[in-house]
């Protein structure tokens, strides 16, 4: 790993053993994207590789030569207003609204081994300052005298940069930032398909892959949470290119509100990425000496496929932006109590689901919503943090008392940026919610947003659940968010400031989550947004996992884990079984299915273990037991998606993970629909080590008389065929021996 900064050709290259980054100063000293992709000779000769003629139309800087023409350069952080009519990275304009035209040139630069941290805001760190070095560019417009600080993390064991910029007003007066993006990616090709996660509730993070055209084109969000809508990710993959094999860049930021990801074909070939906090509704007010941090984006390349980018993406994710002491342990396996009871539950009821739950072999038990206030329905309490004491006699104390005597962990629900109208918390305080009080309100879920920029907010949050946590043996907590944010203004904020408030949000919630999990180090956060709405990056940081969808169908999870996985490691999706008919959909689908998908995260049950027969139970019994025997590959091996890309054949989906040292393997295979006399079908596995032969076994979660899937593949097998051929699936089906649909086989592989 190496930045190196040539002074004769003006050029920066920073190169790892995966990638070269070629930054080179253009003749008005502003920076240009020479190179990204696989690593190149650590040499000073590529700068001439950045493009630009004088064209009809073309515009050019008085005082450069004609053919200096910024349209077409592929810039490092454009701006706007100096001949590239392209979308910028950043904006300001004087507080009465004049905007600045910026050139923002080279100034000076600092390597420094290791990544300096952010204020305020997550993002990935190093252990040790051999694992990272940093570019840090400073650009200035002299004029203006605005500073524009460029940071390039690249990290030694991935082909991902990390990059941010800090916006810094040195003029006298006070200015207004409009636009600032994380990072600009300007690409010498239009020939790309944009891949993005998108979907609504209980359908989050389904992949969508459309070739570019020329425009602009682009996902984001404008509802204080990053949304089930789109995913603050996505990568440009040339359109042939595979889960295995071309190339692909990869972008996702570290940011939990409103985003813009756009991507824009010029007219010469020329493709731009932008990312960052969306700039509708946005301005940051920045005082003389006042500087602006944007959130990180993680930028990647692979040549390999976007399997290959995916599984760099869940190490540095999973390894160094997840923090704590949760972040390399199993996660518990738990039972969470919403599904089986929803509000109406007493202690005797809970205690009845954990004592059921411990004699499978589960190991936290999850209090969901209705345990506090008046909380019977969802129209009112959120707010009123003070134990159901009609539900609850003996407190959560009593409760969880009880519990961990079982032998189970405790872990509980709580929603806490949220007021319902109908709350004491409310009615003592009408000011403390988004929106003025007396202007419009639109409710969501009944309920309405604390205002999460005023610090007072959030030192009552923190007060409260400080007191909550250290008032009962809570090793876990379950952080709810159920609604879209309105009116999104607030009385705390003078009039221009108001552009702050989404970001302001967002910088109170992660100070709140900041100050909990270093007061309460041992607690595991799980994140949940009314499931998926707020999967990110950004929550990643301080909760090592998130409720990846409300929808607990095992099919429907097909597609949701299959586009989180994009970006996200299995280890951060929250995957529950549940009871059928499945209460989303309907859908009756085998137990084995349910455990079979959702073994690929951190695992757990959402059903009440008494209205289950004793068949079920001692299935259930044996899938804990398996998983518990597997739990490290599953949570932290190599995870590689097999078939069933939505885009090729999404009856047949199949994934498999693979430890560390390549010893140990599960392979899922599920069959959404049963068609009758099926062919035959070779499915090569991947991350094997092909010298190694491994034990093959299979569990079929709908088993048949003289099952083909255990004679065909059981047994011992080298790993080259199974790299090579694989698993052979097909048979049984011509005789009328029928699974039904929703059937799957889980196989297991042993060196
Ligand atoms: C949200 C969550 C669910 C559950 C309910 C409780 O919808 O996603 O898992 O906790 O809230 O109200």
């Amino acid at each position: 790993m190496a930045i190196v900064w040539y002074p004769d050709t003006r050029e920066f290259h920073l190169r790892n053993d995966f990638i070269s980054y070629v930054i080179a100063l253009l003749p008005d000293s502003s920076p240009a994207l020479a190179y990204f992709g696989k690593p190149l000779a650590l040499d000073g000769r590529y700068s001439r590789l950045v493009r630009f003629e004088a064209r009809a139309l073309s515009t050019h800087q008085k005082g450069l030569p004609p053919s200096f023409c910024l349209d077409f350069v592929s810039r490092e952080y454009p701006t706007y207003g100096r001949g590239d009519f392209r979308f910028p990275a950043v904006e300001l304009e004087t507080e009465e609204g004049f905007p600045l035209v910026l050139d923002l040139h080279y100034k000076d630069h600092r390597v420094i081994s290791g990544k300096p941290e952010p204020s305020g805001l997550p993002a990935t760190y190093c252990e040790s300052e051999g694992e990272a070095e940093t570019l840090v560019l400073l650009l200035e417009d002299r004029a203006e005298q605005i500073e524009v600080e460029l940071f390039y993390t690249l990290f030694a064991a991935h082909p991902i940069l990390a990059r941010r910029a800090a916006i810094r007003n040195n003029s006298g007066r006070a200015l207004r930032l409009t636009r600032a993006y994380s990072a600009s990616l300007d690409l010498d090709s239009p020939n790309w398909d944009l891949i993005h996660f998108s979907g609504a509730w209980a359908r989050e993070r389904h992949l969508v892959r459309q070739p570019i055209a020329p425009g602009v084109q682009g996902v984001g969000s404008l509802r204080g949470s990053s949304s089930a809508q789109h995913n603050p990710s996505a990568m440009l993959a040339r359109p042939d290119c595979t889960e295995t094999a071309g190339e692909a860049y990869g972008a996702i930021l570290v940011y939990s509100g409103n985003f813009s990801i756009d991507v824009e074909v010029g007219s010469h070939g020329d493709t731009r990425l932008g990312l960052g906090i969306n700039p509708f509704h946005f301005s940051w007010l920045l005082a003389p000496g006042d500087s602006f941090e944007t959130p990180e984006a993680l930028v990647g390349y692979t040549a390999q496929g976007f399997g290959e980018l995916s599984l760099h993406y869940h190490e540095l994710l999973g390894r160094r932006l997840v923090r704590g002491q949760w972040r390399d342990r199993e996660r518990p396996i738990l039972i969470n109590n919403w599904e089986a009871t929803y509000f109406h539950f007493d202690e005797q009821k809970l205690l009845e689901i954990a004592r059921s739950a411990k004699d499978l072999g589960i190991e936290l038990f999850v209090l969901d919503d209705g345990w506090f206030g008046q909380r019977n329905d969802d129209t009112s309490s959120l707010g009123d943090w003070e134990v159901n004491r009609e539900k609850l006699p003996h407190g959560i104390e009593g409760l969880a008392g009880s519990i961990t005597q079982m032998g189970l962990s405790f872990g509980l629900w709580v929603e806490p940026e949220m007021v319902s109208p109908d709350s004491n918390l409310y009615r003592t305080h009408p000011d403390w919610v988004v929106g003025s009080p007396l202007a419009k309100q639109t409710l969501g879920r009944n309920q309405l947003v604390l205002d999460m920029t005023r610090p007072e907010v959030v030192d009552y949050l923190y007060e409260t659940l400080s007191r909550i946590l250290s008032s009962a043996p809570i090793s876990y907590i379950k952080w709810d968010m159920n609604r879209h944010m309105t009116e999104p203004v607030s009385a705390a904020l003078a009039p221009d400031r108001q552009g702050e408030f989404f970001h302001r949000y967002i910088l109170g919630l992660y100070s709140l989550y900041r100050r909990l999990t270093r007061s309460f180090p041992q607690v595991l956060f799980e994140s949940c947004s009314a499931g998926g709405n707020r999967f990110d990056a950004g929550l990643l940081s301080f909760t090592p996992q998130a409720w990846t969808s409300d929808d607990s169908d095992a099919i429907e999870r097909l597609p949701i884990q299959w586009g989180t996985s994009f970006f996200y490691p299995p280890s951060s999706m929250g995957a529950h079984v549940s009871a059928v008919p499945n209460h989303q959909v309907g859908r009756i689908t085998p137990l084995w299915t349910r455990a079979g998908v959702a073994f690929f995260g951190a695992f757990g049950y959402e059903l009440d273990p008494l209205k289950l027969s004793d068949t079920e139970l001692e299935e259930i019994r044996q899938q804990i037991a398996f998983y518990k025997v597997w739990r490290r590959v599953f949570q932290f091996g190599s995870f590689y998606r097999l078939s069933g890309s939505p885009a090729v054949d999404d009856n047949l989906v199949a994934w498999m993970s693979v430890s560390q040292d390549k010893r140990r393997a599960v392979v899922l295979v599920v069959q959404v629909l049963a068609h009758p006399n099926p062919g035959f079908r070779r499915l090569p596995l991947r991350g094997l080590s092909p010298e190694q032969s491994y034990q093959v076994k299979v569990i079929p979660a709908v088993p048949v008389k003289n099952e083909a899937s255990i004679r065909f593949n059981e047994g011992l097998r080298r790993g080259d065929e199974l790299l090579q051929v694989g698993l052979l699936l097909g048979g049984d089906g011509w005789n009328g021996v029928s699974r039904g649909d929703f059937t799957s086989w889980l196989f297991t592989l042993e060196a």
